[in-house]
């Protein structure tokens, strides 16, 4: 009777353990800082091209409002709206102090970033797996007290665009995956952005440096490759926001606030201006309406708006570190604040709505349809889809499935692999257990019924055991 029953277990469990032998599915996040939708239109991209032929690609995806690196970093981590995650700029500012602290030593400001919404890292470690971050915005910031297990942040005034170190960093992060078995891992490349803004995004420069980030993920690719880890190994190149051309003075009527008649900056107890096409503003008590109407329609390609009345879509709004009063540039144009002091040639964190601002999106790997190419999505959903793929529940957020799930191949994602290995898991402990009361109990009546013999007979189960032992991984 228990000897019928122990190996209908058995039978059972070689069926259920079947599709658990299926890899398990990781993740890696890469962004290239900057990379515009349309920037292998006019260079020759082999290894893009390659990808798009062995993966899917997205023909543009759009970044949340404010297109800059910070805030939409923290979005494809978290899958939310930069109001919802409150990592709302680049600088961490305090308007009662007036202190500002730029990009990297904001990096470092836990209380930015940790404000209620979790990165992937964390909610991947807290079930069971294991994330690590490099050189990607937020990996120097701590969440609820803890951190991505393996990490590595850049020293002050880093090289972005050594092609040496990016292909060394590739090897770092791949033999993580090998060595340290993780699960997922973002790694941050901080070009073509830096060449975008220095000369601008229809310059020889910038071909160039995408011929680098093309070259990068051939290597990318062939380093995974070398790695083993083909099978398991979902990859997915995106990037943060675009880049614009912006004109001079001359070509176009610059926008200098000094200049806007009725304006003061007097009546304001804090600004943050001179930062690309973006600003905001906190009027002192009382000043709001004045500030407001003498900049509302004050230049043709200025956008003033208080906060309670900006554009529903661009989610900017509901956050308390939003200040009161909103400004944006059209493309072309860059806010100035007294005087000119911003020339770059080339700039971000405009309406997420122009085209310009729009980053690319490619994925390849075993979950990943082949030879696809899929409309635009907002990259909110990025997070979603990086949860299903590694078999977590995600934390609430402003994406969904729906907008990615037709890139994955419809049978094997990681999700129904981890489901079966928790039913297999529970399987396998009750089926151990029989196993053992039934060697337990065969052993004893062999023995009993043997004695004379004097030969141990338990000895003979042993294999049925181990077997059972090695499914359950
Ligand atoms: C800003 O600084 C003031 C004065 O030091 C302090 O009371 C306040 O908590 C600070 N606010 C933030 C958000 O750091
Ligand atoms: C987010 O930061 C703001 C200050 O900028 C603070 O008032 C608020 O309590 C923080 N929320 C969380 C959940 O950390
Ligand atoms: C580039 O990186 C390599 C490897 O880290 C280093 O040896 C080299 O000095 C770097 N070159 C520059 C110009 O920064
Ligand atoms: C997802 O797609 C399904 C089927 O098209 C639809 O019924 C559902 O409402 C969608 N959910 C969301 C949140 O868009
Ligand atoms: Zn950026």
């Amino acid at each position: 009777m228990l000897w019928t029953a122990s190996l209908c277990l058995l039978w059972a469990l070689s069926i259920v353990g079947a599709p658990v032998n299926k890899q398990r599915q990781r993740v890696l996040l890469i962004s290239f800082d900057g990379f515009r939708w349309d920037y292998d239109r006019d260079v020759d991209t082999p290894n893009l091209d390659k990808m798009a032929m062995d993966g899917v690609k997205a023909l543009y995806v759009t970044p949340p409002y404010l297109t800059i690196t910070s805030p939409t970093h923290f979005t494809l981590l978290t899958g939310r709206y930069i109001e919802n995650h409150g990592v709302i700029h680049n600088m961490w500012f305090n308007t009662t102090t007036t202190e500002k602290r730029p990009y990297y030593q904001t990096q470092f400001v836990n209380e930015w970033w940790d404000n209620g919404t979790l990165p992937i890292w964390i909610t991947a470690q807290r079930q069971g797996l294991k994330a690590g971050s490099l050189h990607f915005p937020g990996t120097a910031s701590s969440y609820q007290g803890q951190v991505a297990m393996v990490r590595e942040v850049e020293p002050l005034l880093y090289n972005y665009k050594n092609e040496t170190a990016w292909r060394e960093n590739t090897d770092k992060v791949m033999g993580w995956f090998r060595d340290q078995d993780l699960d997922f891992v973002s790694l941050y490349f901080g070009e073509p952005d830096s060449t975008g803004h220095k000369y601008g995004p229809d310059s020889p420069e910038r071909r160039e440096m995408v011929k680098q980030v093309d070259r990068t993920v051939g290597y990318i690719r062939n380093s995974a490759e070398q790695h083993g880890l083909t099978d398991s190994l979902n990859i997915i190149i995106t990037a943060d926001h675009g880049m614009s051309t912006v004109y001079r003075n001359g070509l176009v009527e610059e926008i200098t606030l000094s200049k806007i008649p009725g304006f003061s900056f007097r009546d304001l107890s804090f600004h943050l201006v001179d930062f690309g096409p973006s600003g905001m503003l906190l009027p002192k008590p009382g000043k709001l309406e004045k500030v407001y109407s003498a900049l509302k329609g004050a230049h043709p390609h200025l956008h003033v708006y208080k906060k309670e009345e900006m554009p529903e879509r661009l989610h900017f709004a509901k956050n308390d570190r939003i200040l009161p009063i909103i400004l944006w540039a059209d493309p072309g144009y860059v806010i100035n604040g007294y005087f000119p002091v911003q020339f770059h040639k080339g700039e971000h964190g405009f309406d997420n709505q122009e085209m310009d601002m729009k980053p690319f999106f490619r994925a390849v790997g075993p979950v990943f349809h082949k030879n696809l190419e899929v409309g635009p999505f907002e990259t909110v959903n990025i997070y979603p889809l990086m949860c299903h793929i590694l078999g977590i529940q995600p934390e609430v957020n402003d994406g969904h499935l729906n907008a990615t799930k037709h890139m994955l191949v419809t049978s094997a994602t990681a999700q129904d692999v981890n489901f079966l290995r928790n039913v297999f898991t529970g399987l396998a402990a009750v089926a151990g257990f029989l196993v053992i009361v039934f060697i337990v109990m065969v052993s004893h009546t062999m023995i009993k019924n043997k004695r004379k013999n004097k030969r141990p007979a338990n000895l003979k189960h042993l294999p049925e055991k181990e077997n059972t032992k090695q499914t359950a991984f």
